[in-house]
């Protein structure tokens, strides 16, 4: 379904998106696992039309995603659904008004046709009996949950989500790792999930990617990733401090730094 190719992002001449090539599968969960600042969400946005790489190509079919114009990305924009890593809501719009943002924006469906589809929405989050609270009164694990609802506003074939469990509490991670693995068993739908959530991921996933340094270091089923021989990934999927991965940003020497001020 998606064939990345040579993707290269720069921001202020250093390469976020190194070389990154991949595929993802139609009706398949692919998870694209790494370290924080890896370049994860920048790789999100490329495959969502949000930023133009510098170089490379992003497949779709026989669509170049990064060659088109915004008005051409649009019947791609009406396939798939994406879940921000952050600012997920609107915060004056309650829940009811959030999922049917999307509906009243992009088709011209009747009031009581959009009620019926938002309750179906809710319904599928588990939480149909919240639609007139505003978002500050939700816990962050409800309004992920509401964030997916909206993502799920069109019927999209493919969704997009960037870090869906980080900050939930175990039951909150389970619930929203079953509500993936159910909309793509029983929906059918194609599911990118950007994570550093390495034991869902090895659960859950079809197909695995492991970003570092804007580099694809593995790429392969969990069973795959599991028996990896390459020391960087069996570092990052047992989170030992020891080893090659450095835990600093920064290239540039401590010490040096400090005097250089
Ligand atoms: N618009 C931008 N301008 C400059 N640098 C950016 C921009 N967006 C991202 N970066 C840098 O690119 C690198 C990768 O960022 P990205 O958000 O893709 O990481 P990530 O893997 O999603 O991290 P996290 O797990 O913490 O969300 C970071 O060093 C970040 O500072
Ligand atoms: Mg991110």
């Amino acid at each position: 379904m998606f064939s990345i190719r040579n993707i290269i992002k720069r921001y202020n001449g250093r390469a976020v998106l190194d070389d990154v090539s991949f595929t993802a599968e139609d009706r398949k969960i692919t998870y694209i696992l790494g370290t924080s600042g890896s370049g994860k969400s920048t790789l999100l946005k490329t495959m969502i039309g949000a930023i133009k790489p510098d170089a490379g190509e992003i497949l779709f079919g026989d669509m170049d995603i990064t060659k088109q114009t915004e008005r051409g990305l649009d019947p791609y924009r009406r396939k798939i659904g994406m879940l921000f890593q952050q600012g997920a809501l609107i915060n004056y719009l309650n829940v009811f008004d959030n999922i049917a943002l999307p509906m009243r924006e992009h088709t011209t469906l009747d009031e009581n046709i959009i009620k019926i589809m938002v309750k179906m929405k809710l319904e599928l989050v588990g939480l149909r009996d919240f639609e007139e609270l505003m978002p500050s009164q939700l816990s962050g694990g409800m309004q992920k949950r509401v964030a997916l609802a909206r993502a799920l506003a069109l019927d999209p074939a493919i969704i997009f989500f960037d870090e869906p469990t980080s900050g939930l509490d175990p039951i909150g991670r389970s619930v929203i790792t079953k509500l993936i693995a159910d909309l793509n068993r029983l929906m059918g739908i194609s599911c990118i999930v950007v994570s550093h959530a390495v034991e869902e991921a090895l659960r859950t996933a079809d197909r695995i990617v492991i970003l570092y340094r804007g580099k694809v270091i593995a790429e392969g089923t969990p069973q795959e990733i599991r028996q990896s021989p390459d020391a960087l990934v069996q570092q990052f999927i047992t989170g030992n401090v020891e080893g090659p991965i450095a835990f600093r940003a920064s290239s540039k020497d401590f010490g040096e730094d400090l005097l250089v001020g």
